[in-house]
């Protein structure tokens, strides 16, 4: 189990297995999916951050940054390294304690929480940028922790977004195959509604990060700001 504070989590107390797909919902199954995918010593996303993310992170004002469904921590590490204090959480406690070992070879650190997002709370206003790179959860619960995504920033503060969209289907190149699962920007312009959206758009591009995401795909952006 990774080291780390336990910043605004509560317990996970989603018991019911009810779905084998590594993407579908949060239960002790799903964790367990994950900890056997990122088991091993390769990073199955790589250990470089999400374009994306690289390309917001000079935008993210000084102050604390949280990542949510960060796996094995690429982006976490990335930003660490720019100097921001940054919260991993993952349901995968296998992929957050490869997240430390990374922070550690690169000379930083991470504050990891073991959590099912079902269950995290993101403490208000504390937040100057908060991530998610390819957290494909079941509808309700993606709109509930959107919301609470954009009442935990800062003013100024950015939520910074990548994720498949339903488009992704007619691509074999990584993400889930349920549809529910997959992002639109309508979607997620109804859940980040009251932020400024600076970047948001529904785009293709090759996406080379690990072997879990291998090449041409369907993405949504978004980039947006608290007021
Ligand atoms: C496709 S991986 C992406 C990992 C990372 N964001 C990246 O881009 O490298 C999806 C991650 O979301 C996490 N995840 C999915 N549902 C979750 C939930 N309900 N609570 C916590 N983590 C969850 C998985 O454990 C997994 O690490």
């Amino acid at each position: 189990m990774p080291a780390g504070s336990r910043i605004g989590s509560l317990p996970a107390c989603r018991c019911a297995p009810s779905n084998p797909s590594p993407h579908s919902t949060s239960t002790p199954v799903d964790s367990a999916i994950w900890n056997q995918r990122f088991a091993g010593d390769t990073y199955f996303y790589g250990t470089e951050p999400n374009a994306f993310v690289a390309a917001c992170a000079p935008r993210i004002p000084p102050g604390p940054v949280l990542c949510l469904g960060e796996g094995e921590g690429r982006n976490a590490v990335y930003l660490a390294t720019r100097g921001h204090a940054v919260t991993a959480v993952d349901q995968s406690a296998v992929g957050l304690a490869k997240a430390a070992q990374l922070a550690d070879r690169r000379g930083t650190t991470l504050d990891t929480i073991t959590a099912d997002l079902t269950d995290f709370a993101i403490l208000p206003g504390v937040w100057a940028a908060i991530v998610s790179t390819f957290v494909h959860l079941p509808p309700a619960l993606r709109s509930a922790v959107h919301r609470r995504a954009s009442a935990g920033l800062r003013p100024g503060g950015l939520i910074i977004l990548e994720a498949y969209t339903p488009a992704q289907l007619a691509f074999a190149t990584g993400g889930p195959k349920d549809p529910t699962l997959l992002m639109t920007l309508d979607g997620l312009r109804s859940d980040f509604a009251g932020l400024n959206l600076l970047v948001a758009q529904e785009i293709e591009r090759d996406v080379l990060e690990g072997a879990g995401h291998t090449g041409r795909a369907a993405v949504v952006q978004v980039l947006a700001r608290h007021p």
